[in-house]
Formats: structure tokens, sequence, C-alpha cells
């Protein structure tokens, strides 16, 4: 559909302007939208960005407790004619704090590309979890030896356990998948939910070492430190490696990241951006290129069986906004969420003064 299409479609099912449509995460989850056409809209995304084909600057936040982050993320993608803004959150205390509340929650409000008008404010704490190892598997999808049998997950809490359910999406030939997890229940938990949906056995490890030595390709998503202490040894990481962190530079010594022979990042402004946040108190490396550019084949890929790769991927506006135009059209398709008035006060359009610019 052209922009025009698009804009006289969501009129027809829209009072622009005087209404909003609301998306819970469950209307998100019933629109039908596919793992497969998430993991597809994220590297479209992706490359869309190292293409510089959209508008999105890096994300800026407040960390109102320790560890904990809140981003602005807005984006404009003018050839999928969507535009609008993710504000996201992580606090890792929730768990002790507030048992049964998720570390990770995020809205979008999803804008109208001609007027700037809200069309729409839905739950994006799923579609975080989704697109977040759709990311993972783009990185995986070009810089891994794709012809691994054994993956591995550090870290079991939300992101590892969608994680691990999208993994055999590009790894299809897994026969081990190796988890760990400070806490034996997130690990008993993942196994719960995930053993049902993938082919490979999923083996709990005593540690991290296990997992490393004994995956190829090793996904992290335990919670960010500003200040890292790194819990695996560089000693243990061998040749051949693919390591994906979802996590920025928590897990690995960094000798691990400045000896890779590839290092990839999501968005080099991003990261640049995180170290005037303390993030990277050690530096961060030359990168290779982007994961969007390695996907384009813009930048050299894997160039062996034994190169160590890593890739960095921190998460990037245009993934959620591109997922969320296809969640907002089938959702106007379908019927779903809760059409709610703009202007509760006036119950009408606000019109521009006459005169005034
Ligand atoms: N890159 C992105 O786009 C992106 C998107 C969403 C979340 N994240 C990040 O992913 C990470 C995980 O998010 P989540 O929603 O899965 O959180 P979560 O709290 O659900 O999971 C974190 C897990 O890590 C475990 N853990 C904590 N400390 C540990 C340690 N020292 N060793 C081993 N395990 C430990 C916890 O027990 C928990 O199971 C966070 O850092 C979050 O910011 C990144």
């Amino acid at each position: 559909m052209s922009g025009n299409e698009t804009r006289s479609y969501y009129s027809k099912h829209l009072d622009i302007g005087n209404e909003i449509l609301y998306l819970s995460e469950q209307d998100c989850k019933n629109t039908g939208i596919t793992v497969q056409e998430i993991i597809d809209a994220t590297e479209k995304a992706m490359v869309a960005y190292s293409k510089k084909e959209v508008e999105m600057p890096a994300k800026i936040g407040v960390h109102p407790q320790p560890d904990s982050l809140m981003h602005a993320m807005p984006a404009y993608l003018p050839n999928e004619y969507a535009c609008g803004i993710k504000w996201g959150a992580n606090f890792p205390t929730n768990r002790d704090r507030y048992p049964g509340i998720t570390p990770t929650n995020a809205q979008i409000i999803y804008n109208d590309v001609e007027s700037g008008l809200p069309l729409a404010i839905m739950d994006a704490t799923w579609i975080t979890e989704v697109r977040t190892p759709a990311t993972a598997l783009v990185g995986i999808k070009y810089g891994a030896n794709l012809g691994a049998k054994t993956f591995g997950m550090i870290g079991c809490g939300i992101q590892g356990k969608s994680n691990v359910k999208m993994i055999e999406n590009i790894l299809k030939g897994l026969e081990t998948i190796y988890v760990y997890d400070l806490h034996e229940s997130a690990m008993d938990a993942l196994v719960k939910q995930c053993q049902p949906v993938v082919n490979a056995k999923i083996v709990k490890c005593a540690g991290y070492e296990e997992v490393v030595a004994s995956a190829e390709v090793i996904t992290s998503a335990l919670p960010i430190a500003h200040k890292p202490e790194p819990p695996v040894k560089d000693a243990w990481v061998g040749k051949g490696k693919t390591l994906v962190c979802l996590d920025c530079h928590t897990v690995y010594e960094d000798s691990v990241y400045k000896r890779a022979d590839k290092y990839y990042l999501d968005s080099v402004e991003q990261h640049e951006l995180l170290i005037d946040y303390g993030y990277y108190p050690f530096g961060l490396p030359e990168a290779t290129g982007e994961t969007g550019a390695l996907a384009a084949g813009l930048v050299p890929g894997r160039e062996s069986d034994d190169e160590l790769v890593v890739i960095n991927n921190v998460g990037m506006a245009v993934e959620d906004i591109m997922c969320a135009r296809i969640i907002f059209d089938r959702a106007l398709e379908k019927g779903l969420g809760l059409k709610l008035p703009l202007w509760a006060s006036t119950g009408a359009l606000k019109q521009a003064e006459p005169g005034r610019r």
C-alpha cells in the first residue's frame, strides 16, 4: 500500500485526531503476527537503519534505580510509512521488590506520519520480548556457523526463554541447548516452558564455564551492569564461537571483545552514547560494522569457521516501530483493541485557531 492508500485505510477505521486505538498485550498477540514475520521485520529494520534509510536518534534514558533504565526510543521509517516512540523500562530489582511483576515493561505511541497525531497506544512488553531474540537471530543468521549443533543461553528470564523458543528458526540442526542462570528456579521454568516447543534437548548447566565450553553459539541476557564484573573468563572462550550480547559487556572479560575477529554493533551511535552513560568503563572495540550492514552484505562477515564473532545488540526503536506497523494494521483489520477518545475535555478534534500558524 502506498502512503496515501495507507492513510485512507486508517481513516476508514479510526477517527484520526478524535480517537486512538488502545492495544493490550493480548490484542497484539491476537493480531496473529508470526515469529517468522517478526524476524523478517526486525532484519528489514536493522538493514534500513544501517543503510541510513530511517530517522532514529540514539535512545536517551533515565535511571531511577541502581542498574535500572527507562529508554525513550523514537523512530521514523519513511519506506514503511511508520513512526512512533517506544518508552521501555528494565528494573531488575522488581523481581525481589515486587514479586510477580515483570522487570521489563514498555509501551509504544504509534503516530500518524501526515499529522503527527497519535493513532495508537500499544503494549510493547511483548513486542520487546520477541523482537529482541529476532535481533540476535539476525546476527546469528549472518555471523554464525549455521550448521551449529549446540546453542547456549546465559540468563533464563523473559529474554532467555524467548531466545530459546525462537532459536530453531535459524539454527535448524540444533541437538543440544545449554542454559545457565544464577537461580535454579529460572532454569527449571525455562525447561518447562521451552522443552515442549523445541526439538533440541535442553540441558541445565552448573555454571558459566560449562555453557561456554559446550555451545558453539551463545546468547546472553543478564541484567545489564553499569560497572560489569564479568563472570566469564577469556580462557574459556575457544575458537569459532559466536557470542550474541543482548546485555552490553556484562558477561565476558573485556579481552574477549577486544580479541574478537569480528565485532558488530547494532548501532555504533547508540553504543557510543552508552559510554556517556557509563556503560563501557573499559571502552568499546572498533566495530567491524553494524549488524544491519552485516545482514545487507555491506561489511565483511565470518570468513572462517575458526573466527570468534561477537554481536552486541542493545536494541533499536526501528525494530519496535516496524513491528508496531504490522500489529496496528492487523488490529484495525480484525477490529481488535479499544477505541478511546483523544480529547476527553471537548469531545472534538481541537481546531487550530483561525489566523494562527
Ligand atoms: N538488547 C535488547 O534489545 C534488549 C531488550 C530487552 C531486554 N534486554 C536486556 O536483557 C536482559 C534480560 O532481560 P529480561 O527481560 O530477560 O530480564 P529477566 O529479569 O527476566 O531475566 C534476567 C535473568 O538473569 C538472571 N540473573 C541475574 N543475575 C545473574 C547472574 N549474575 N548470573 C546468572 N544469571 C543471572 C535472573 O535470575 C533472571 O532469570 C536485561 O539486561 C535487559 O535490559 C535487552
